[in-house]
């Protein structure tokens, strides 16, 4: 057993998973790169001489709470061993439904189920192979159904259970498989277990949530929620406070209680029996707090924008309340599972997913989302060329034993086009080139709704506008700081998660064909130009790109087993050859930037896609293409 003391150096640190992680984390934060530890003066650095540098800046307690999280994971990632194992999740498509913004079917302005239904021949065209469907349960939605009232039953506005047992069975006669949002860090408030707790905290139900007795100023630690303000509810009926790490209608379940991991297991074997394929686990790295709710470091909390995080991001029981969630649910049942995991970096990922660890499947790291040194609410200019060294850095280090969502957009993110570069000159151009780096990567591509049509931000002007209580709740805490409304509103334009939450465009009819009414949640005029059945019918669109480069993905198995190797990579250009043993390998080639680059075609190679017309000469802007190169 290692211990990690002061004495420790910053090279020894970041060869621990933990370490590694949070180092990385650390600099991206900073907007540092971690090639800065390659430096040996750097890289020999102890923590206690860290302190000493920082002239106790960076104090006692600071280091602490890192050592706790070193100390604590003792497990070291296994190497690739060229052993790798198939699995149909390897080689799927997927598509990520949010439900609310799909398709209505009856007029209410709200997406549902029979909509989904009528659209299953819509992504079987596509050539999507499985379907991740964001929560859909019985939910009063103050967080858009991540707040759940009822895990069996389904959201009235959405449908029955009829609607989603003949979604179930429309998929799978497609062949597609289906996974549900499994929503179990926390329930809301109106869910009849957190109603028994509070109505009888010493019954059977007082400890399914972090119910703490004490004076209504003095919440119990100084945790914050991410929906702003403290992780902390104070219920003045029954005198205690309430532990909510998202909003205050969404009370955190105590995992630690052995109770509540056999109800979770039950619904999820429910659900599972009900023919559910998997499940995509919302928030998975939080459920383990650590004994006794330590209080948060607040340098850690300046660092990383909430306090509290150390805590529970990477509980000491967290590989342990998965593989029991693994053994009773998920194994017995072949499900497949990729977990929702914010702060989990790439080493710690291994550590959840590896094949031989019964935790995970797969997790999506966030880091993918913003460059260094920025913040989901700044306004600013994502550069592609932190993308490819993000992604490239997954292909060279992964391994074998480990497999990566790819993912670009979800539900909670604004649209990536509008970050890299918001010119609508370079819209198609950047919507295709995402679709090939997403489709010719290893890994898993996971499509948001709305990608394969490229869309963009949407066009709020008010706060209005705005539906999502992160963005609302956001607005205020910006105004009750002294910003004016118009800068508030700013900072919602850059980072609003109602950005990717606009209705799906069908068609030119009203509202894109979303629906008949008035959609819950206003789009802009944007659907004219770009819909879905525009896009299918012009062979040159953003649409008919994500088609074929699905096809093509699906035709070779070398994009989805094959290793990555990285031919180019000066600064705006991205070149790697996907190959293996037994087939042609695939060159992808791109112009990461708005200026002319040029770039060495292969010799011999015959084209397989490219975002241009032909032309000679230099990449145009954002230009991607491929190639399958001779034997
Ligand atoms: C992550 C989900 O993707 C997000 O939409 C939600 O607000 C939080 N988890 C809380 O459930
Ligand atoms: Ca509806």
């Amino acid at each position: 057993m290692t211990t990690w003391t002061m004495k420790s150096k910053l090279k020894d640190i970041y060869r621990h998973p933990v370490g590694h992680d949070i180092i990385a984390k650390i600099l991206l934060q900073v907007g540092r790169s971690p090639k800065w530890l390659t430096n040996p003066v750097v890289g020999n650095l102890s923590l206690q001489s860290i302190q000493t540098l920082t002239r106790g800046k960076l104090n006692q307690a600071f280091f602490q709470k890192v050592l706790n999280l070193l100390n604590g994971e003792q497990a070291i990632p296994r190497k690739d061993d060229g052993s790798m194992l198939p699995a149909w999740w390897k080689e799927a498509v997927f598509y990520q439904i949010y439900p609310r913004s799909f398709q209505d079917s009856n007029g209410d302005g709200i997406g549902d189920l029979p909509g989904i239904i009528d659209r299953l021949d819509y992504l079987q065209e596509l050539g999507i192979t499985a379907v991740w469907l964001s929560p859909i349960y019985d939910s009063p939605n103050d967080d858009m159904g991540y707040d759940i009232r009822n895990y069996q039953k389904i959201m009235a506005e959405f449908g029955t259970m009829a609607d989603f047992d003949r979604l179930r069975d429309g998929l799978h006669a497609r062949g597609m498989k289906l996974i549900m949002d499994l929503v179990v860090n926390h329930t809301s408030d109106e869910h009849p277990w957190f109603q028994k707790a509070l109505a009888d905290p010493s019954g059977p139900f007082g400890q399914y949530y972090f119910l703490r007795p004490g004076q209504p100023d003095t919440p119990p630690n100084n945790w914050t929620s991410f929906f702003s303000g403290s992780a902390w509810r104070w219920f003045p009926e029954q005198q205690l406070w309430g532990l909510h790490l998202f909003s205050p209608k969404q009370m955190d379940l105590n995992w630690s209680y052995p109770p509540v991991r056999d109800a979770v297991c039950h619904m999820v074997n429910w659900w599972l029996d009900r023919g559910v394929d998997g499940f995509r686990l919302d928030v998975i790295n939080y459920i383990a707090k650590n004994p006794g709710l330590p209080a948060g470091d607040p340098l850690i909390g300046q660092l990383m924008g909430f306090t509290g995080v150390e805590e529970y991001f990477y509980g000491r029981h967290l590989h342990e309340y998965l593989r029991e969630l693994q053994e009773r649910s998920f194994t017995p049942h072949h499900a497949f599972s990729v977990g929702e995991t914010p702060g989990i970096g790439m080493q710690m990922s291994k550590l959840l997913t590896g094949d031989y660890r019964h935790e995970l499947d797969m997790v999506f790291d966030f880091d993918v989302l913003e460059t260094p040194g920025h913040v989901r609410w700044d306004d600013y200019r994502y550069d592609l060329n932190y993308l490819r060294d993000y992604l490239a850095d997954y292909q060279d280090h992964y391994g074998s034993h480990y497999w990566q969502a790819l993912f670009i957009e979800n539900h909670d993110n604004p649209r990536m086009i509008s970050k890299a570069n918001p010119d609508p000159q370079y819209r198609i151009a950047i919507a295709k080139l995402l679709a090939v780096i997403e489709l010719t990567l290893r890994g898993t591509p996971f499509i948001f709704q709305g990608q394969e049509l490229g869309r963009v931000n949407a066009q709020f002007h008010n706060i209005r506008d705005f539906q999502d209580v992160e963005s609302i709740n956001k607005y205020h805490e910006l105004l009750a700081a002294g910003q004016t409304e118009q800068a508030a509103l700013a900072v919602l334009l850059a980072g609003s998660r109602d950005h990717a939450r606009t209705p799906m465009p069908w068609d030119t009819t009203p509202h894109g064909g979303f629906t008949t009414g008035t959609p819950w949640l206003a789009g802009d005029d944007d659907y004219r130009q770009y819909n879905a059945y525009s896009e299918m019918a012009n062979p040159r669109s953003v649409w008919s790109t994500y088609r074929h480069l699905i096809k093509l993905r699906q035709a070779n198995p070398v994009l989805v087993y094959g290793a990555t190797d990285t031919v180019d990579r000066r600064r705006n250009a991205w070149s790697y050859i996907r190959r293996d043993d037994d087939h042609q390998p695939i060159q992808v080639l791109i112009n990461l930037s708005a200026r002319q680059k040029r770039m060495t075609i292969p010799a011999g190679g015959s084209l397989l896609y490219r975002n241009y017309p032909a032309h000679d000469g230099r990449f145009k802007a954002y230009e991607a293409r491929v190639y399958r190169l001779p034997e």
